[in-house]
């Protein structure tokens, strides 16, 4: 048995009560620059700047024009547990502010040199100093209407912490997502970010997410961005999702709110990444902006030091929910990929963009009804088949472009999902049933029955193919087992490039695809469709 001399039980001294705090709240310059903007957003700043030197690890400034505090608020939000925020356990439920712990200030303070200046309206200002958390000075001040908190040598009295630090280029970027992900959640405040006196982060108060998500990122990705609003019970999901054919395998965007409040939440975005299910190859990955909005009582954000948690009273519900708003996003044909900012985007006044990234384009489907096929041809939509692959016709908001293949694809996949799910398969009794020969084990089947999904459809081909992709792992990545030989089949059985098709055959594919739940989106996460709108059109030839 090991001997240990007994130590006194002891209450620790503040300010190590402070550092040790300070090890949860402050990790790196950017959890200094997190909880001073969340400070300035809760005080109601209209502009909030942030200023780095060597990424925050000797100069750290937070300035905003929000409210401010007298003196004594002021002196006092230095010391632990203070908060203006809360005053009783039940305030937390549903709790509106970014703060409410009363740790951040004298956390920071605690390890760093430490200067606060803030004035509220008609009050004077004031200036506190604070080093390793010991106040140094409490003086007169002259500034207008906020608080700037400048916090330098972050980690100065604690080597072993301030060896963690990576280097300014690593910092940075940390800091400079900290400032994102907040940026994300208040369009309408302004914020900046310099570093070494370079401008990072430059965002003017915009109405709208899809303006914020353009300032800062550009307008390359903004284009990619479809509008979600979804609601269902008690629950509004609201936000930005990344068009199917855009997806990439790297370098998403990949943001989740709850409430207002940035959260980590891996699950939410798989389950909004499942929304995308049959329109994204397997590896990719849309970038995800992502607002759920619910009742405080249905959600508890107060579960993780830093607030990057929180915990959903019904998670599976929520979850499918989420499924739920991205598949919603991505079923209207505004979802196809515009044939004009992106890619083809001229620069000059003539031919901005305004902002948002889709034209809409409503197809006003009675004009492609079956029973208008025959007798009146007056009415129908002219349809055009260029480079015997792709379909073209008017909307009546611009000029749709399909693929044939891609088209037929979407429209195999979702029969074969309903049938697989109930409806049972039409299927055609061949007069001379086939016999096929399988590789190694010699096996034969004969086939005495086979779909019929266009005239040219070659079953015995399709079904050689079929298995063979099936064997090799085509649509590996897709999970369920159903989705992917549903995919398989429709991308086998589908019509081809280059075949010629006549008028009855494009309208009855073009009827298919509008009524299909999905039609923009092929089953390998290319489009489609594309559409040219007819502002793009008006643009070019000089008519707006
Ligand atoms: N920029 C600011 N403008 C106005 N008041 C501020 C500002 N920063 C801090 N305060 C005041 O100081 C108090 C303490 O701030 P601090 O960040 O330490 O705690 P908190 O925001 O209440 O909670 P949390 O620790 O969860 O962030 C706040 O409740 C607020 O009243
Ligand atoms: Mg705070």
């Amino acid at each position: 048995m090991s001997v240990l001399a007994r130590a006194r039980v002891q209450v620790l001294a503040g300010n190590v009560a402070n550092q040790i705090a300070a090890g949860e709240v402050v990790e790196r310059p950017a959890s200094v620059v997190k909880e001073l903007v969340e400070n300035g957003l809760d005080a109601g700043a209209r502009a909030i700047r942030v200023e780095l030197e060597d990424g925050g690890k000797t100069l750290i400034r937070v300035s905003d024009d929000g409210a401010g505090m007298d003196r004594d608020d002021a002196q006092l939000a230095l010391q632990r547990h203070a908060t203006s925020k809360i005053r009783t356990a039940t305030d937390l439920i549903g709790v509106a502010t970014f703060g409410f712990r009363g740790e951040a200030l004298p956390a920071i303070a605690s390890v760093s040199r430490f200067e606060l200046e803030t004035c509220g309206e008609g009050e004077d200002a004031t200036r506190l100093r604070v080093t390793g958390g010991k106040l140094d000075a409490v003086e007169d001040s002259v500034r207008q209407r906020g608080t700037t908190v400048t916090v330098r040598g972050l980690f100065y009295n604690t080597p072993a912490r301030r060896k963690f630090l990576r280097a300014t280029a690593t910092e940075t970027r940390a800091a400079v997502e900290a400032l994102t992900v907040l940026a994300l959640t208040r369009p309408d405040v302004a914020f900046s970010l310099t570093s070494d006196g370079r401008v990072l982060l430059d965002c003017p108060p915009a109405a709208r997410l899809i303006d914020r998500a353009q300032a800062l990122w550009g307008g390359e990705l903004a284009d990619t961005l479809l509008a979600v609003s979804h609601r269902a019970g008690p629950l509004e999901v609201s936000g930005l999702v990344q068009r199917p054919a855009q997806a990439r395998p790297a370098g998403r965007k990949g943001y989740v709110f709850v409430r207002g409040r940035p959260i980590r939440d891996p699950f939410i975005l798989r389950a909004a990444e499942a929304g995308y299910r049959s329109t994204i190859a397997p590896g990719d990955r849309p970038s995800l902006l992502l607002f759920l909005d619910l009742p405080g009582d249905a959600v508890d954000v107060n579960v993780h030091p830093s607030k990057l948690e929180a915990r959903f009273r019904d998670k599976f519900f929520v979850e499918k929910v989420v499924g739920e708003a991205v598949r919603e996003a991505l079923a209207p044909l505004e979802a196809a990929a515009p044939l004009g900012g992106v890619g083809f985007q001229v620069s000059g006044a003539w031919f901005q963009r305004e902002g948002s990234a889709s034209a809409v384009a409503g197809v006003p489907l009675e004009l492609f009804r079956a029973e208008s096929l025959t007798p009146d041809t007056r009415h129908q939509t002219p349809l055009l088949q260029v480079f015997d692959t792709y379909i073209l016709f008017q909307t009546d908001s611009g000029v749709a472009i399909v693929d044939q293949h891609s088209a037929h694809e979407r429209v195999l996949y979702e029969d074969v999902m309903r049938q697989l799910s109930g409806d049972g398969a039409p299927a055609q009794r061949l007069l001379l049933p086939l016999t096929l020969d399988f590789a190694p084990s010699g096996r034969s089947i004969v086939v005495h029955t086979a779909p019929n999904p266009h005239p040219r459809f070659e079953a015995a081909r399709c079904l050689q193919e079929l298995v063979s992709d099936l064997a090799g792992g085509r649509f590996g990545g897709w999970q369920n087992r159903l989705e992917r030989f549903a995919a398989t089949y429709a991308c086998r059985a589908a019509i081809k490039a280059g075949q010629t098709l006549d008028v009855g055959e494009m309208r009855q594919l073009i009827v298919r695809l509008l009524t299909a739940t999905l039609p923009a989106h092929d089953v390998h996460g290319r489009p489609s469709m594309v559409q040219l709108p007819k502002e793009e059109l008006e643009r070019r030839f000089g008519r707006t």
